[in-house]
């Protein structure tokens, strides 16, 4: 399975710190279910959700890339992964379980919020509280893609996911994968040196739902589609995104 080390990892959360004891209590409690963590509601708190999502969710998908590559791929090898970055949870998982499996691909963030710095001191303060002995600088770089602010777009990003959309087929959520890709595209454009030759894995995380709320961005971008008429009980602001 080639992912050795993770079991080093989920070792080194035994015992010390806080943040320690904490993740090996939901790593434990993860294989007992979600309604175990119900139980225990005093446990669950941010840091938790985060921990949880790392060794529950994003090491695990590194995990499971490996075996999909080994399965399907005759040799097929990544050597960058680009993904979306919110909270930073994701990327401290995927460029944990990218280092320590045997992938070893780069994980490049385009964060849709904040800055790269402040995502960089987040990463970096996980790995730390997990005793994982890596500088967060080395297994991931992070790039801006907030443009306007979070969920909200610029026209080219919206038509940028448009575009993606009718040439593959793929729909990406403007508010997370889209701003991400089109980071990615811009990065490409701008510095094709360091992307040139590579095999790039762009994650899309979901989060479709934020389509509905550009219907009236986009509406003039898809021409013949009409919105359907649904009555809405919470009023937005106007250039506000709809989670503020
Ligand atoms: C659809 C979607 N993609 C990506 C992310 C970013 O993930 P993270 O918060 O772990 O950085 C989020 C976070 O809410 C999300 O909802």
């Amino acid at each position: 399975m080639g992912f050795t080390e993770r079991d080093g990892l989920s070792d080194m959360s035994i015992g010390g710190v806080e943040l320690v004891a904490t993740a090996t209590i939901v790593f434990d409690m993860g294989f007992k279910g979600i309604d175990a963590l119900d139980k225990e509601k005093t446990l669950v708190d941010a840091t938790m959700t985060t921990v949880f999502s790392i060794f529950r969710g994003y090491i695990e998908t590194m995990r499971e890339i490996e075996e999909q590559l080994q399965i399907r791929s005759n040799g097929v090898k990544f050597d960058d992964i680009v993904v979306a970055c919110g909270s930073g949870g994701t990327i401290a998982g995927l460029s944990l379980g990218s280092w320590f499996g045997t992938l070893k691909a780069k994980v490049h963030a385009f964060c849709v919020c904040d800055d790269p710095d402040y995502f960089y001191d987040f990463v970096q303060d996980l790995i730390d509280g997990l005793k994982a002995g890596v500088n967060a600088r080395d297994i991931v770089s992070i790039l801006n893609a907030k443009g306007l602010g979070y969920a909200m777009n610029t026209y080219e990003e919206l038509e940028f996911v448009k575009e993606v959309a009718a040439a593959t087929g793929v729909v990406l959520d403007p508010v997370y994968s889209g701003k991400a890709a089109y980071g990615m595209m811009k990065d490409m454009t701008e510095n094709p040196k360091k992307w040139e030759g590579r095999k790039v894995l762009f994650i899309h995380t979901g989060g479709l739902l934020g389509l509905f709320d550009k219907v009236d961005q986009m509406g003039p971008l898809v021409g013949n589609w009409q919105r359907m008429d649904v009555s809405e009980s919470i009023p937005r602001k106007v250039g506000i995104g709809k989670m503020f």
